[in-house]
């Protein structure tokens, strides 16, 4: 099974804004992470994003969402598991229903997939945008890592794709 962090991000590294807006992502961008997200109708976030997206509109995804977060919330949808149980538990949810690809995502859990070495490729996109308060694409925890260029494009006129392998 392959663990994917999706993220578009302004060209300074952030992902939101400090409340959570992100409305700095362009279309093409927007568009491509439903396309990705539609093939692996996999979704794991922390309850950061979680309470984002439901905010938006947009939770859950098709497929299996697991949220990872330390309060206990009770799911109200068939195919959404709150898990206090860390990342590897969180992770066996998906292989036990047989994904291939999870697409991890929020800032504190990108830090967190990163530092236990649980993440297989990135996909970064580029907005054309700067703001300097904000959350950053690795919030949190301190950790390194070594990355693979593996393919660069242009979304659209505006926006860069970048996509990495996590070298171990
Ligand atoms: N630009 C993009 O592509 C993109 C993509 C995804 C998300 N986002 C944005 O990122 C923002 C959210 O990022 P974030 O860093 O604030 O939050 P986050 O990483 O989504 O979630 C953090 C939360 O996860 C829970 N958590 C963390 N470690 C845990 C553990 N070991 N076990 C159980 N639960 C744990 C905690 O929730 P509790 O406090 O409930 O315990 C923590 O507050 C949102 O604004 C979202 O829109 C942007």
């Amino acid at each position: 099974m392959k663990v994917i962090i999706y993220m578009s991000m302004t060209a300074n590294g952030y992902i939101a804004r400090r409340d959570g807006n992100t409305k700095f992502i362009l279309g093409a961008s927007d568009r491509d992470f439903r396309k990705v997200m539609s093939k692996a109708r996999a979704n794991l976030v922390g309850a950061g994003t979680y309470r984002k997206t439901l905010a938006n509109g947009n939770f859950p995804y098709k497929g299996l969402n697991v949220v990872m977060t330390r309060k206990p919330i009770k799911s109200r949808w068939k195919n959404v598991i709150f898990t206090d149980k860390g990342p590897e538990k969180a992770l066996k949810f998906f292989e036990e229903a047989g994904c291939r690809t999870v697409m991890v995502g929020g800032g504190r859990m990108n830090s967190l997939f990163m530092r236990k070495g649980l993440v297989d490729e990135l996909y970064i996109n580029i907005e054309p945008s700067i703001f300097t308060d904000g959350i950053r694409i690795f919030d949190g925890q301190d950790f390194e890592a070594k990355l693979k260029l593996v393919g660069a494009r242009r979304l659209s006129k505006n926006e860069m794709q970048l996509h990495y392998k996590v070298l171990r």
